[in-house]
């Protein structure tokens, strides 16, 4: 049988790092920056609709009762970069609070391009905001947004939804040291965070009823399979999300259900799996609200302000650059 052509456009990047990940030992991983592709991207957002995942309501609610509050803390004059902006939607009420003081320039900084494009479309009507999208990782796009600004004027970096919570807790501080070093003193991040809540919940949320989140992790191997002339079994492998009560953190795997042994073209190599074995893909980490102002110290910013949502249980922090 002849084997079908790979596309031209393979990332050199995604197929090292699939294979770097699927020869970690003992726990095979996979990098969950790839679940966001066409596919993964609007899973995504099917996700944040389903009634067991609170988080993307909480916050729209927080932000819906707060954004003047929230723009009236920030410095004038500032421009927006938002990383990781999914359809943008949550971005919306502070961005027309922010224009309706002064025009505003807006950089979503994004890897899916489907989600730069829902963006664009979602809060292209604002008056007085001028959008550029960068499609890029979030620290190589907010190196690029910060260089281009105009002297005396401010960034504003947003970082929402739970992104900072698919990080370890050592790995978070170090991205906000990261972004920290790319800002000047009097510069501001708002942060959101998921906060911690009892198990059964935070499984749900990350285990749906119908399936949805069981599709968008299940989508990684689809994807390999598609881009990178994998022929992962998808059958047989089912979506787990289970709480470490260590990390504090919801752990998503793949877990094989039988012996499995699976081609991937493009990065060259042979993978087996033993019944029972998982692919860890992402991890959600919980915090509580009182543990962001030493952490944002410790990255060198100061909390100056929080804004706590109580009913699903979401924190939204501003933290200034020292
Ligand atoms: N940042 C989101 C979160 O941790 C991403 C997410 C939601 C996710 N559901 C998921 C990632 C399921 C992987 C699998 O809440």
């Amino acid at each position: 049988m002849t084997q079908p052509a790979l596309s031209q456009d393979v990332s050199p990047d995604f197929a090292a790092e699939v294979r770097a990940g699927l020869t970690h030992t003992p726990q095979k991983e996979l990098p969950s920056k790839y679940l966001y592709d066409e596919v993964g991207s609007a899973l995504f957002e099917v996700i944040t609709v389903l009634p067991e995942y609170g988080v993307t309501r909480a916050e729209e609610r927080l932000l819906t009762k707060h954004a003047a509050d929230i723009v009236a803390q920030l410095p004038h004059d500032v421009t927006v970069a938002e990383l990781g902006s999914g359809s943008g939607r949550k971005t919306r009420r502070i961005l027309e609070a922010l224009c309706k003081k002064r025009p505003t320039s807006y950089c979503p900084i994004e890897i899916s391009r489907t989600a730069l494009q829902l963006c664009r479309r979602e809060l292209g009507d604002i008056e007085r905001i001028s959008i550029v999208g960068y499609e890029r990782d979030y620290l190589a796009g907010l190196a690029e947004v910060s260089k281009k600004r105009a002297s005396g004027e401010r960034l504003l970096v947003l970082f929402l939804g739970s992104t900072i919570g698919n990080f370890s807790r050592l790995a978070a501080t170090r991205f906000l040291r990261a972004i920290r070093s790319m800002l000047a003193p009097g510069d501001a991040l708002l942060l959101g965070t998921d906060l911690e809540k009892p198990v059964p919940v935070l499984v749900a949320a990350y285990d749906d009823a119908i399936g949805v989140t069981a599709s968008f992790n299940l989508n990684l191997l689809a994807r390999i399979n598609r881009e990178l002339g994998g022929d992962f079994p998808l059958d047989a492998f089912q979506h787990v999300a289970r709480f470490n009560p260590d990390a504090r953190s919801i752990e998503m795997h793949l877990r094989a259900r039988r012996p499995v042994t699976a081609h991937i073209r493009a990065a060259q190599l042979t993978v087996t799996l033993e019944e029972g074995e998982t692919i860890w893909t992402e991890s959600s980490h919980k915090y509580r609200a009182e543990e962001v102002p030493a952490i944002a110290d410790d990255a060198g910013f100061a909390c100056s302000h929080q804004w706590v949502e109580r009913e699903w249980g979401f924190a939204e922090s501003l933290l200034v650059a020292q």
